[in-house]
């Protein structure tokens, strides 16, 4: 499905990812770990040809072109860090974004009906401006957005960041729901014990260096390894 090898990004002197190469298969929740600063966000970004970078990215076995449209019309949606939703323009508009790639109307229409079924407090709320929303509300609007580009890979960067643990654990259990439909995901998160419930294999990045991979369990019983990379982890405060 998704084969990174020897991705590297640099901002000036700052190298932000090294040497990372990760695959995610099809049908798995792929999980990758690491502090603030660790490069997650620089990674996943590189990866969907939003930032210039070197190393090659692959989906279904095509090289991804370099540009986020095309990685989009490839078949990758990415949740960005902050959720991106136009706080000035109503739910159903900001959801009908995320098919803008989308040729057939009918086809869009469907599916925009099929995300306010899956997230009804989308529909309750479709004419309102998204901004009202909470921050768990957007977060499920920006997953139903991406969504609507029927992705093969799903790619969601710190989806429960600034989230109330009740609202977190929710979108954890979307995201297990959502593996169960088939789309594949790779899940960008700090919070390394919830996300190793949940994922089947993980990546743990220290510093833009992957540090430890292998199946969620694993990862899970090597506690102290956990504990040695993700010990210093601190809560990120919310996107303004
Ligand atoms: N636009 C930028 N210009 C310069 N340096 C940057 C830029 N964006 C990120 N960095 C630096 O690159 C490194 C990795 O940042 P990145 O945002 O990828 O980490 P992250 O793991 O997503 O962190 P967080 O958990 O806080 O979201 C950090 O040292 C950061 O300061
Ligand atoms: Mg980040």
């Amino acid at each position: 499905m998704l084969a990174v090898r020897n991705l590297a990004v640099r901002y000036g002197p700052i190298q932000a990812v090294r040497d990372l190469t990760l695959e995610v298969r099809p049908g798995e929740i792929v999980a990758l770990i690491g502090a603030n600063g660790a490069g997650k966000t620089s990674a996943v970004k590189a990866i969907a040809g939003l930032l210039p970078h070197t190393g090659t990215v692959s989906l279904g076995g095509q090289p991804l072109p370099r540009r986020a449209e095309y990685a989009l019309r490839a078949g990758l949606a990415l949740v960005p860090e902050g959720r991106g939703i136009l706080g000035q323009m109503t739910v159903a508009e900001n959801l009908r974004m995320g098919g803008y790639a989308r040729r057939d109307r009918a086809g869009l229409e469907a599916a925009m009906e099929e995300q306010m079924r899956r997230f009804p407090i989308l529909e309750q709320r479709r004419d309102k401006l998204a901004g009202l929303l909470s921050g768990g509300e957007q977060q499920m609007l920006a997953i139903g957005r991406a969504l609507l580009s029927q992705p093969r890979l799903l790619v969601l960067d710190e989806p429960s960041l600034g989230l109330a643990p009740i609202m977190a654990a929710r979108i954890f259990a979307l995201v297990e729901e959502l593996r169960a439909t088939g789309v594949a995901i790779l899940l960008v998160e700090q919070k390394a014990r919830q996300v190793l419930k949940i994922a089947d294999r993980a990546y743990v990045l220290e510093t833009g260096t992957l540090r430890a991979s292998g199946t969620a369990s694993e990862l899970a019983a090597r506690g102290l390894l956990a504990d040695a990379f993700l010990g210093t982890v601190t809560q990120a405060p919310p996107p303004a």
